[in-house]
């Protein structure tokens, strides 16, 4: 598919997820705290809830439901309930602009 601008990496608010759909596919975004942007799927894979309604801790993404966070670098889930990763986006930056292809994940292998 296509590229999509989803914001400029100003726009987007340090530590706090920001939900997006592209292409119906439900994604958080989140610049962490040394300002590097991350896009991993949005539904929690334990209970179909929207990450982006939790807390950034470093480099995860907690679940507020029953508390499982999940890495923004590989999606997997660091604790329990939570056991099955949620996709990691590749991103671009291009003058400061975030695109997002929602069709292209990374591979990850460790
Ligand atoms: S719904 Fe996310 S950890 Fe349970």
């Amino acid at each position: 598919m296509a590229l999509t601008r989803v914001c400029s990496v100003d726009e987007l608010p340090m530590n706090q997820a920001q939900r997006v759909v592209l292409e119906g596919v439900p994604i958080a975004v989140v610049k962490d705290s040394a300002g590097d942007v991350h896009a991993i799927g949005d539904t929690c894979t334990h209970g179909e809830i929207s990450l982006s309604e939790g807390f950034v801790e470093g480099d995860t993404l907690e679940c507020w439901a029953h508390g499982s966070a999940f890495s923004l670098k590989s999606g997997k889930p660091m604790n329990l309930p939570a056991y099955e990763p949620v996709p990691v986006y590749e991103i671009q930056i291009q003058d400061g602009d975030i695109f997002i292809d929602p069709t292209v994940t990374k591979e990850i292998t460790a």
